[in-house]
C-alpha cells in the first residue's frame, strides 16, 4: 500500500490527531463490546512511549448525529488512565491535557458532507494526523479523505494490519471458502459476483441464504427477505446453501428442519443456519487454505446460535492445522466474542462495510487519502 506506517513520523514533541473507529453498541450508556475500544490502543499508546506533546482522538458512534462518545470515554479509560473526554471545539483549544477523546464528530453535521472547512478547522489543531480507523474508510467524510490534504498524515498501527491481513483474502491461496451471511442482498450483489470467480466454495447463510430460497420456490413463510436472486448467482456451481436451519414456529418453539420446498408456513421463520456438513468436514481436515467469513449466521441477538458455534468449532481446528481464517462484521465478531470463539480466527476485523469493498476493491478512499 502507498501509505507511510506511524513508525515513519517524528512525532516527539508534536501534537498527534487520531481517527481512532470507537463506533461500539451502547446500551443504556454502557459499552456492549468493547473490541473496537481494545483494538485502538495500540497505536495511541506507541504515540505516547515516542512522546508525543498531545494525542487528541477523534472518532465517530452512531448515525443519527446525536450520541455521544462519554460511554466510549469511560471504557477508554480504563486502558488510558490520563485520557480526558473533551465535548466542544474551545474546549479542546484551550485544553492542555497530554490525551484527549472529543465528542462525536458526527455531531458537526460537516463531517459527514465532507466539508473542506470542517476538516482544515481540525488539521489547524494538530502538526500530525495518524488514520487508524480502517471501519471507517471506505466513507468519504471529512476526517477520512479531506483531513489528511492538510497534514502530514500516516496509517496507524490497526488500520495496517486490517490491509496486510485483509489484502491475503483479496487474492486468495487455495482451496478457498467464503462464507457470507448478514442481510440485503443487493448491497452485496457485487462482491458476491467476484467472490464466486476468485473462491472456490462460496457459501451464502444468514439472513441473505432466505433470498435465495425464495427464488429457488422453497417457502419461508415469515422470515426476512429483500429481493429475488438472478439467475447466473443463484445456479452457480460454486455456491452452496445451508440444507438445514432453525426455524421459530408460531408458538415461539424453535426446531432444526432439512430445506424442502416447504419449509415454512405462515407465522414461522428461519432464525439460525447450520453450515452444510460436508463443508464442515472439510474445514475441519484443514482443507481450505484461506476461509473468510463476513456476517451472521443466524439471529443471535435472539439466542440463535447453533450455526454460529458448530463454526467456529470447526475453523478452531482448520487454524491449528494451518488454514487462514479472516472474519469480520460487526454482529459476526460480536456473537463470537459472546460465545468466547474468537480465537477459531486469524485476524478478526474490526471492519464490516469497509472489509467487504477492501475485499472488492483491494483500497479504499480513506486509504487512497493517506498516499
Ligand atoms: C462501522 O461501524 O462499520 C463503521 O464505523 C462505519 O459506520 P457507518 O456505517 O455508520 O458509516
Amino acid at each position: 500500500m502507498n501509505y507511510k506506517l506511524i513508525t515513519e513520523a517524528d512525532v516527539e514533541g508534536k501534537t498527534v490527531l487520531v481517527r481512532s473507529s470507537l463506533n461500539v453498541p451502547v446500551l443504556d450508556g454502557h459499552v456492549l463490546d468493547d473490541f473496537r475500544i481494545r483494538q485502538a490502543t495500540e497505536t495511541i499508546k506507541y504515540l505516547q512511549e515516542k512522546k508525543a506533546k498531545k494525542i487528541i482522538i477523534i472518532a465517530h458512534i452512531g448515525r443519527s448525529g446525536k450520541e455521544t462518545l462519554q460511554p466510549v470515554a469511560h471504557e477508554l479509560k480504563k486502558h488510558l488512565l490520563e485520557l480526558r473526554f473533551v465535548q466542544n471545539y474551545s474546549e479542546l483549544l484551550e485544553s492542555k491535557y497530554p490525551l484527549i477523546l472529543y465528542e462525536n464528530l458526527r455531531r458537526d453535521p460537516r463531517e459527514i458532507e465532507n466539508d473542506t472547512e470542517f476538516a482544515k478547522k481540525l488539521a489547524s489543531i494538530a502538526d500530525i494526523f495518524v488514520q487508524d480507523a480502517f471501519s471507517v474508510c471506505h466513507r468519504e467524510h471529512a476526517s477520512i479523505v479531506s483531513l489528511p490534504k492538510f497534514l502530514p498524515s500516516y496509517a496507524g498501527f490497526l488500520l495496517d494490519k486490517e490491509v496486510k491481513n485483509i489484502s491475503k483474502a483479496t487474492n486468495p491461496e487455495n482451496p478457498s471458502l467464503f462464507i457470507l451471511g448478514g442481510s440485503k442482498f443487493k448491497t452485496k450483489e457485487k462482491l458476491l459476483k467476484n467472490e464466486l470467480q476468485i473462491y472456490d466454495d462460496v457459501l451464502v447463510a444468514g439472513a441473505l441464504a432466505n433470498d435465495f430460497f425464495k427464488s429457488k420456490g422453497i417457502s419461508i413463510g415469515d422470515s426476512l427477505s429483500s429481493g429475488k436472486i438472478p439467475p447466473a448467482i443463484l445456479q452457480h456451481f460454486k455456491l452452496s446453501l445451508p440444507e438445514q436451519v432453525i426455524v421459530r414456529l408460531s408458538n415461539g418453539e424453535a426446531e432444526k428442519r432439512e430445506v424442502t420446498k416447504n419449509l415454512c408456513q405462515k407465522g414461522e421463520s428461519i432464525v439460525d443456519a447450520l453450515v452444510p456438513r460436508q463443508i464442515l468436514s472439510k474445514i475441519k481436515k484443514g482443507r481450505y487454505k484461506t476461509i473468510v467469513w463476513n456476517g451472521p449466521l443466524g439471529f443471535y441477538e435472539g439466542g440463535f446460535y447453533q450455526g454460529t458455534v458448530e463454526l467456529a468449532e470447526a475453523l478452531s481446528v482448520a487454524k491449528e492445522k494451518g488454514s487462514f481464517i479472516l472474519i469480520g462484521g460487526g454482529d459476526t465478531v460480536s456473537a463470537l466474542r459472546k460465545k468466547n470463539l474468537k480465537d477459531c480466527a486469524s485476524f478478526l476485523s474490526t471492519a464490516g462495510g469497509a472489509m467487504l469493498e477492501f475485499l472488492l476493491y483491494k483500497t479504499l478512499p480513506g486509504i487512497e487519502a493517506l498516499s
